[in-house]
């Protein structure tokens, strides 16, 4: 997928702004808070119906309007077809259309374009709680398994209700057990996968940037590793009720499993730098980048805002060589210099397009 044109209309500090990307890459440059993230994020938007920055439209609109729209031009990547989504937020609504049409369900536009995500903020990944991980790789599991995402749904909904009745102290929470064994069985075995595949990836890219091998290492801790079968899952269910009645919970099962990052051996959690961190999470996100391009036979766009910081030059030089060989880039920057292996890509002078927004109003 490419991204052909972005529109933008009255979204954070942008009035009206019309872009023309490159199939390749693109850099977004000016100082800090002129605006960069926010072309990121109305491009991340038009792809997955909402922001990574919050869930509230109301933060996003300019702050002197109560409407905006973002329009982006898409087109596969061999140009076969094109493809306009429009996010249009007006009297308090959002509506998202796919080609004039209006979307229902925010699933449908969820798969069709294709993004890696790099924010500083990564790192949280390695350093915040299980779920922060458990998030990731579902989210990446869904976007590669139409399959996986529905039975995750179906898991999730029926283990609300089953902890909905636990809380009341009711056996009935005990009718779910056989759907909860058979799905939770099926997301942790493909949990388990898809860390592997991951983990087998980075050490394909980390060699392939810096031709040694790679320190960092991916190990899926499953909760329910004693249990064998759905037979013996649902057994461990009813034995352990008094005590899920205790915690108030269904303690056991893949929400409560995680994935375990580790450093040469160590703990990253516990004992990795802030540039172990920074390292481990480009190499998760272009390892998570080269199974997506595998499986789905399509590139992702790579989105990346300042996530190159705390990294040496170096280091920094021969991942965005590596980057430039990938499908088509967004990147930001304070200064363009800092990027000078993409001498060939197309810049965009953010505080130059500002200032022609100002003069055409
Ligand atoms: N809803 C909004 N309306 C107008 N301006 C906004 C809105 N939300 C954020 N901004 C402005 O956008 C700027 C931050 O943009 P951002 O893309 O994060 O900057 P950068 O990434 O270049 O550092 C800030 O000046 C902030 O005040
Ligand atoms: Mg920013």
């Amino acid at each position: 997928m490419l991204l052909k044109t972005l529109s933008l209309h009255s979204f954070r500090n942008y009035n009206d702004l019309s872009l023309n990307f490159s199939d390749r890459i693109n850099i977004l440059y000016g100082e800090n808070g002129i605006g960069k993230t926010n072309i990121l994020e109305a491009i991340f938007m038009l792809g997955n119906g909402v922001s990574f920055k919050t869930r509230r439209d109301k933060e996003i609109l300019n702050y002197e309007s109560s409407s905006y729209s973002l329009r982006g031009v898409f087109s596969s990547e061999n140009k076969a077809y094109n493809s306009t989504v429009d996010i249009i937020y007006q009297n308090n609504t959002k509506h998202i259309l796919i080609d004039k049409k209006h979307v229902k369900y925010r699933k449908e536009i969820i798969g069709k374009v294709l993004y890696i995500l790099f924010l500083p903020s990564d790192t949280n990944i390695v350093l915040g709680e299980p779920k922060v991980r458990r998030d990731y790789f579902n989210m990446l599991i869904s976007t590669l398994s139409e399959n996986y995402l529905t039975t995750l749904i179906k898991y999730t909904k029926l283990l609300k209700m089953r902890n909905i009745l636990i809380v009341k102290n009711s056996y009935d929470a005990n009718i779910y057990n056989e759907d909860i064994a058979k799905y939770g069985i099926i997301l942790s075995n493909e949990c388990e996968k898809y860390a592997n595949l991951v983990k087998d990836k980075m050490n394909s890219v980390f060699d392939e940037i810096f031709g040694t091998t790679c320190p960092y290492d991916i190990k899926y801790v499953s909760s329910i590793s004693d249990i064998k079968d759905e037979e013996s899952y649902v057994k461990k269910l009813e034995s352990t009720f008094q005590t899920q009645i205790k915690m108030k919970t269904t303690f056991f099962g893949p929400h409560r499993s995680d994935y375990v990052f580790s450093y040469k051996q160590n703990n990253s959690k516990k004992f990795s730098s802030q540039g172990e961190n920074r390292m481990f999470t480009l190499i998760l996100k272009l390892a998570s980048e080269y199974v997506i391009s595998e499986i789905k036979k399509t590139s992702p766009i790579l989105l990346i805002d300042d996530a190159m910081l705390e990294l040496d030059n170096l280091k920094r030089e021969k991942i965005l060589d590596y980057i430039k060989t990938k499908g088509q880039v967004f990147i930001t920057v304070t200064e363009k210099e800092k990027l000078r292996n993409f001498d060939d890509g197309l810049s965009f002078d953010i505080f130059s397009m500002l200032k022609k927004e100002e003069t055409h109003n």
